[in-house]
């Protein structure tokens, strides 16, 4: 049986401030879904992290479906005329369009998605970020898939042996490539280092993994540049993430094990801060302390004929303690920089902020040096 599994996120409004989703937009958001669910589509979960409604729907209709994506455009739009009846901040902020045409990319929500057959079992993990953007996605998935102090199977398992395929994306010139690793990684990384601009997209097994169909991605990663679509800043285009795990692919102790490591991020306040993407459990995803630091929940599913089991909160575990309070300490450091580099973003990356504005003041007042 082919199942397609979506994460579509969008920010429609928070309290308070750009902070948390309240339950009352969740509920719009279920009230849709829980309409088309065993007509239109198989079955839904609704989360947030920290002001992205997240939905996660799973259904029959392949990916970029204009059926499913109109399903999600009206949960957005219920979940948004609730938070402008409630005087939400943001409300409707994602939704850049005011009518639906088809295709929800491009018009402000984020999306990852795949279609896959499904096994005897099917453990999937959506990821969902709060103030960072897509390339924070970089390092962990590098780890999950090419690094063996990570990922033990890549050297025990003989299926996962051979390594994995990467789809990155150039979001500024529009290109895309692939990189067959373990060959050509060291080629992957002279790019992906540079995660504002080089992001992972999929994550493939190779042609030889005889328990995973190399056509079928056991990682997808939302893309949309929500700052360069909107072409002014509304926010850092918090990220989302599904990955398929186990037997012939990565165990979920390896889909996880990158996140004990905070790593920096760009987001934070204004989306012009580096600074530690912290893992939490949902009821955690709520971040404060200068609008963050950035964080990252996971819900672990395992999908059954089109259905969700679960989900676990997986990172509830208190091994990821250790995390949490390495970021704290990071936090203190890098806010200690204030407005200084490298807490606040390098000269290139603001111009999709609020700088420029201010920037437009003082222009006239330089003089040419001799
Ligand atoms: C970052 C974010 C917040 C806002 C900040 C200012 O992604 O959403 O840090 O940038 O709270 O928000 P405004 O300009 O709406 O007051
Ligand atoms: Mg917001
Ligand atoms: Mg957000």
């Amino acid at each position: 049986m082919e199942t397609t599994f979506s994460a579509i996120k969008a920010d429609v409004g928070s309290v308070a401030g750009h902070h948390v989703v309240p339950e009352e937009l969740e509920e719009s958001a279920i009230s849709v879904l829980e309409e088309a669910k065993g007509k239109d589509i198989f079955d839904y979960f609704v989360t947030h992290c920290g002001d992205d409604l997240e939905l996660i729907i799973t259904h029959d209709k392949g990916e970029e479906s204009e059926e499913v994506y109109e399903i999600a455009w009206n949960a957005f739009l219920k979940a948004t005329e609730k938070a402008k009846e409630l005087g939400l901040y943001g409300a409707g902020q994602d939704l850049l369009s005011d009518a639906f045409s088809g295709n929800i990319k491009g018009l402000g929500p984020g999306i990852a998605e795949m279609e896959f057959k499904e096994r005897k079992s099917n453990p999937v993990f959506t990821f969902m970020m709060d103030k960072t953007e897509p390339g924070a996605f970089n390092l962990p998935m590098y780890k999950i898939f090419a690094d063996p102090f990570n990922t033990a199977g890549l050297v025990l398992d003989p299926n996962m042996h051979s390594g994995f395929v990467f789809e990155v994306w150039d979001i500024k010139e529009s290109k895309k490539i692939n990189f067959y690793c373990p060959d050509d990684l060291y080629d992957m990384l002279a790019l992906i280092g540079a995660k504002s601009r080089y992001v992972i997209k999929r994550a493939y097994p190779k042609e030889d993994n005889p328990k995973a169909n190399p056509q079928e991605p056991a990682a997808v990663i939302s893309t949309e540049k929500l700052s360069h679509i909107a072409g002014e800043y509304v926010g850092k285009d918090d990220p989302v993430a599904v990955v398929r795990g186990q037997s012939g692919l990565p165990a979920a102790g390896e889909i996880l094990e990158p996140f004990t490591h905070p790593e920096l991020v760009s987001g934070w306040m204004k989306g012009s801060h580096n600074g530690p993407l912290m893992p939490v459990p949902v009821e955690d995803a709520a971040p404060t302390r200068f609008d963050g630091p950035p964080r990252a929940i996971c819900l672990g599913f395992q999908v059954k004929d089109g259905m969700l089991i679960g989900p676990v909160d997986s990172f509830a575990d208190p091994a990821f303690d250790k995390a949490r309070e390495k970021a704290h300490q990071v936090s203190d450091y890098m806010r200690a920089h204030g407005p200084f580099e490298p807490h606040r973003l390098p000269e290139e990356e603001m111009e999709y902020t609020t700088l420029p504005d201010v920037m437009e003041k003082i222009n006239h007042r330089f003089e040419d040096m001799d």
